[in-house]
């Protein structure tokens, strides 16, 4: 149930019409007032637009100045580089220990040259030409991820929209051949389904054999309703097909008035399992409009590092984490000399993956490690293919979006947002997750190029005859993240995560995995906001 159904059956009883007998707006706010608080309320102006977001879209106000108190981040992710920069604002000295030799955490965009360590297998290393990219980590940026565009924004950094919905692009699965031979277009299942699914229920409708609590004038608009969604003849309710389709020729000038294509038949695309593409609303987070950074997604980490850069100390794995009552002592290993240094703060800010940090030795207490113990992260592969043609474009005039393949062992086909009509592109031929991003991973990395391209090839005659490299990734055998993101079970969430959200002592976590908006680069900086104002709070009590 929503927070909104929720609110309303909860309470059904409460008056909230105006004395004329009509529901207002501030009629309503006030009951909510009356029967939940200033809270409730709130939340009821948020849904009609007019009051705050449950999202925060800025960082918090804090007042007082730290003097100079000393915190140690661990992790130049965005979670650390965000502590640092909001921090630093307020008057704390800030260090940052790294264990990259760059900063932006799992926020990484591979080049030529970029070099991915892979735990028992070589470093992956980019092929791609000069000036081809990839963004393997985060590569889409939703429009309600306000904290993200935040930075963004103060940072100046260019942003282009990320297409994540093209119904020009493909569908295939075990069974597409139910529809005929050729590659599928998204377009012809989304308005087929739709069309024949709004056929049966206007039909129903109009002879009233739907028993539905409408009057006759409802019953008459929702059939206007179901015309229009269908694409259906207004006279008989039927559906003949419609040009959202997709023509059989295009229309075009002088004499070329267009041909119009045939629809599949219901039982055929019910054979052919591809019908489960079709939802008239996104999920929230897939929905448009979506942003990616011009150059790639490691641009938001350069914003940060042009303004905090001094802060980070580069290829400094942390190896020990204590903490007595007056302050925090970190040991890390200098990644140039090998020698171990310690450096002390007065408090801690450690944004190093939970995979990762259950590793380390720390003075954490049994309760704490046990919550730590119990979260585990997504195994996830990426693959970067570069094509030499953008035939995708040229031949298939698909420009950006997802093909849909129904394949779990390699998912979804993915066109590159960025360089349109340029000679050459990156296409994403591999993102796939748990066990099959397991075992796929255990593969050779020519087979699993190899793997991919018979995919591609299936929808695309370029894909094999273009192919020139591929970078692949698998975030989990990636030694400083071992996972692509944190999954938290409903169980964990309700007994570790709030643990995890709380201070121990003088160190606090965060970092996406702290977060509902895990595997998002939004979880990450809203982590590091909740948890600065908690050691802000701290430091100034003290
Ligand atoms: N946020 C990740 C994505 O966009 C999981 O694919």
């Amino acid at each position: 149930m929503t927070q909104q159904s929720h609110q309303q059956s909860g309470h059904s009883s409460t008056h909230i019409a105006s004395p004329d007998g009509h529901l207002t707006r501030r009629h309503f706010l006030q009951a909510l007032g009356a029967v939940g608080g200033v809270g409730l309320m709130m939340s009821g102006m948020s849904a009609f637009g007019i009051g705050i977001a449950s999202v925060q879209d800025r960082p918090p106000t804090l007042s007082g100045t730290a003097n100079g108190k000393r915190v140690v981040i661990l992790g130049a992710g965005l979670a650390g580089l965000v502590s640092a920069y909001e921090l630093r604002k307020q008057g704390y000295q800030c260090e940052i220990l790294e264990t990259r030799a760059f900063a932006g955490g799992r926020c990484q965009t591979a080049r030529y040259g970029f070099v991915l360590p892979q735990l028992g297998q070589d470093d992956e290393v980019c092929q791609f030409d000069d000036g081809q990219y990839y963004n393997h980590g985060p590569w889409r940026i939703p429009y309600h991820h306000r904290s993200t565009l935040h930075y963004t924004r103060e940072f100046g950094i260019p942003l282009e929209i990320f297409v994540n919905y093209n119904e020009a692009a493909f569908v295939t699965g075990p069974n597409a051949k139910a529809l005929g031979a050729g590659p599928i277009r998204q377009m012809e299942v989304l308005a087929d389904m739709r069309g024949h699914a709004s056929e049966i229920l206007a039909k129903h409708v109009d002879q009233s054999a739907l028993d539905v609590p409408l009057t006759q004038e409802e019953k008459e608009k929702f059939l206007e309703f179901l015309v229009h969604e269908g694409h259906l003849d207004k006279r008989g309710l039927d559906y003949l097909g419609t040009g959202g389709r997709g023509y059989q020729k295009n229309p075009g000038a002088g004499l070329h008035s267009g041909q119009a294509s045939e629809p599949y038949a219901l039982n055929q695309l019910l054979n052919s399992g591809l019908y489960d593409i079709v939802s008239s609303v996104s999920g929230f987070s897939q929905q448009k409009t979506m942003f990616q950074p011009i150059g790639g997604m490691d641009k938001i980490a350069e914003g940060f590092e042009e303004q905090i850069g001094d802060l980070v100390r580069y290829q400094a794995k942390v190896s020990k984490i204590q903490q007595s009552d007056d302050g925090v002592m970190i040991d890390y290993v200098d990644g140039g000399s090998g020698e171990t240094h310690q450096i002390q703060g007065d408090y801690c800010i450690c944004t190093i993956p939970v995979s990762v940090l259950k590793n380390i030795d720390a003075d954490f207490g049994d309760e704490f490690v046990a919550a730590m113990n119990s979260l585990s992260y997504e195994p996830t592969c990426k693959l970067g293919l570069q094509m030499k043609t953008r035939f995708w474009e040229v031949e298939d005039h698909i420009y950006g979006g997802h093909s849909l393949t129904h394949n779990s062992e390699t998912g979804n086909i993915s066109y590159p947002s960025t360089g349109w009509q340029a000679q050459k592109g990156i296409v994403q031929g591999v993102y796939n997750f748990g066990s099959k991003a397991a075992q796929f991973s255990a593969m050779d990395r020519n087979a699993r190029i190899d793997k991919a391209l018979g995919v591609g090839e299936q929808l695309h005659a370029g894909y094999r005859r273009d192919f020139e490299n591929g970078f692949n990734t698998a975030w989990h055998l990636e030694p400083d993240s071992l996972g692509g993101w944190a999954h938290w079970s409903a169980e964990g969430r309700r007994t570790a995560y709030p643990l995890l959200n709380e201070p121990q002592g003088r160190i606090l976590l965060a970092g996406e995995h702290l977060s509902y908006l895990t595997g998002w680069q939004a979880g990450a900086i809203e982590s590091a906001w909740i948890q600065i104002e908690k050691l802000h709070d701290m430091a100034m009590a003290s």
